[in-house]
């Protein structure tokens, strides 16, 4: 095959897929633009997924007249002006390739008027092809409606999700943006239908508050450092709020939505042992930091970004993390003191090493410790755990008990976990398992491929519901799972 130009609206398209991915990549690149000439009020109205319409308008410096039609070509930009700004790039947008790929794949309208001109000017892209900049009235702003996008590109369209999901997409994007630029009021209306207003907000914890909501923002405490010309700040999950994907981590450069790797390790490992494996924190974090220090141009949808001294921002950004928690730890308020007897803890267990339980009777409470049901008064053999003074509770995970040796710091979450553990143990010794069929078997393979001709085939299962039935096979120590079958 010999090798040929490829012609420039194909150039285009293939430059299109890379920035705008779906409905929400157009409200980003929009919202962005808006950002960047200062707007203060932005508007974003969707039709359906979003593929139908998307409407952005704002209230910012405008587009001159006779710069409407230039703003529509590829690579033309008013953000740089010589090649150093490059490596300090200031703004969110610098490439002057927004615009021209969204209007490659749609048909787009955009309607703009600087506050120095008396009328505005409009202009329309159909697939690329442009019309002639007229004359038309507008309000100081630049309004950019995308109807139809990837019409010439169906192929495009069949990768989109639901309606609901590309909708989702675009709300989390609006959302991004609004956590840090509290000062600007963002609305989102979907059809008939309000999905944000957020109002100018005097201090970011409002916006937190309207993005968020209270539950979540509740949580959060405000947080801040600064490192040489790096500043950290922003607000954070306290011990024992957790959750189970890392939805709540926003992470900001120069204000910048970010998706950095080496950003959330330092987070992660700024939270240090308060965390569970597999839980994440929710912290909205802004990084300042001197452009020249960060190369944005490394990501066709700008959300990567890479840090000329990554192991300083790392460490930068963990320190802020892990010294504001331990302050936090420390602050008045933080720290309940329990009254033993208000706070009904009994500290019982078996005495080391874990024999069964002489009584059905003196069984520990079902839900275990701490603060287990009908746990007063009944005798247990003593064991180090139950002598030990439960003083209080800090973090809201860790408790603080006195003993004969000294203080004991326990993880209720490990202590609970072991509890669990012995009490599983102590059913398995006895023959009584409590145990429900998985909806969907899952079978377990053991050893190697070969070795599974001599294996025996074993199982363990109850019929779902059922309670304490003895199984036919023993239930193979350590595994603790309700359902199981493999080779043996
Ligand atoms: N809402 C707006 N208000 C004022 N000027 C705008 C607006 N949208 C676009 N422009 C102008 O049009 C130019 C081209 O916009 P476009 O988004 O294509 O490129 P960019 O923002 O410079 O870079 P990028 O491709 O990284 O977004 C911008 O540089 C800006 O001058
Ligand atoms: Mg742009």
């Amino acid at each position: 095959m010999r090798i040929i130009v490829l012609p420039e609206d194909w150039i285009s398209r293939i430059a299109a897929g890379e920035v705008v991915e779906r409905p929400a990549a157009v409200v980003k690149e929009l919202v962005e633009n808006a950002l960047d000439a200062g707007a203060r009020e932005i508007s974003v109205r969707v039709e359906g997924s979003g593929s139908s319409s998307i409407r952005v308008s704002d209230d910012g410096d405008g587009i001159a007249a006779e710069d409407l039609a230039l703003a529509l070509e590829r690579h033309s930009t008013s953000k740089l002006r010589d090649e150093a700004d490059l490596f300090r790039i200031a703004t969110l947008g610098f490439r002057g390739e927004a615009l021209p790929s969204i209007a490659s794949v749609s048909k787009l309208e955009i309607v703009s008027r600087t506050r120095q001109e008396q009328a505005g000017a409009r202009l329309r892209v159909e697939g690329g092809k442009k019309g002639r900049a007229a004359a038309a009235g507008s309000p100081a702003g630049t309004t950019v409606e995308v109807r139809d996008l990837f019409f010439n590109t169906p192929a495009r369209r069949k990768f989109l999700k639901s309606p609901a999901t590309e909708l989702s997409h675009i709300c989390d994007v609006v959302n991004r943006m609004a956590l840090a630029y509290a000062e600007v009021h963002f609305r989102l209306d979907h059809g008939a239908r309000t999905l944000s207003d957020y109002v100018a907000a005097a201090r970011p914890r409002d916006r937190l508050q309207q993005v968020l909501g209270p539950e979540i923002a509740g949580g959060l405490a405000p947080f801040g450092a600064s490192s040489g010309k790096m500043t950290v700040n922003g607000f954070l999950s306290t011990a024992p709020s957790s959750y189970s994907t890392s939805r709540y981590l926003h992470m900001y450069v120069n204000r910048r939505f970010v998706r950095d790797r080496i950003l959330t390790h330092a987070v992660l490992q700024g939270y240090e042992t308060l965390l569970m494996k597999g839980r994440y924190p929710a912290v909205v974090l802004f990084l300042e930091i001197p452009y020249e220090e960060v190369d944005v141009n490394v990501h066709p949808a700008k959300y990567e970004v890479r840090f000329r001294r990554q192991s300083e921002v790392h460490e930068a950004v963990a320190e802020a993390i892990r010294s504001s928690l331990r302050a936090e730890a420390k602050a008045p308020g933080r720290t309940e003191i329990l009254d033993r007897e208000q706070a009904g803890f009994v500290v019982q267990e078996a005495a080391l090493p874990y024999a069964a339980w002489p009584h059905k009777e003196s069984r520990p409470p079902a839900e275990g410790y701490p603060g287990g049901t009908g746990s007063k008064g009944e005798t247990v053999p003593k064991g180090f755990f139950s002598s030990l003074d439960i003083v209080g509770q800090i973090l809201g995970c860790y408790l603080v008990c006195g003993s004969p040796r000294g203080m004991a710091l326990i993880d209720q979450h490990a202590a609970h976990e072991r509890i669990a553990f012995e009490r599983m143990r102590r059913q398995l010794d006895q023959g009584e398992v409590e145990r429900q069929n998985l909806l969907i078997p899952q079978i377990l393979e053991r050893g190697s491929p070969s070795s599974t001709t001599s294996a025996l085939p074993w199982s363990v299962s109850g019929r779902a519901g059922s309670r304490s039935r003895r199984s036919r096979r023993s239930f193979p120590r350590g595994i603790t799972g309700s359902s199981c079958a493999g080779w043996l």
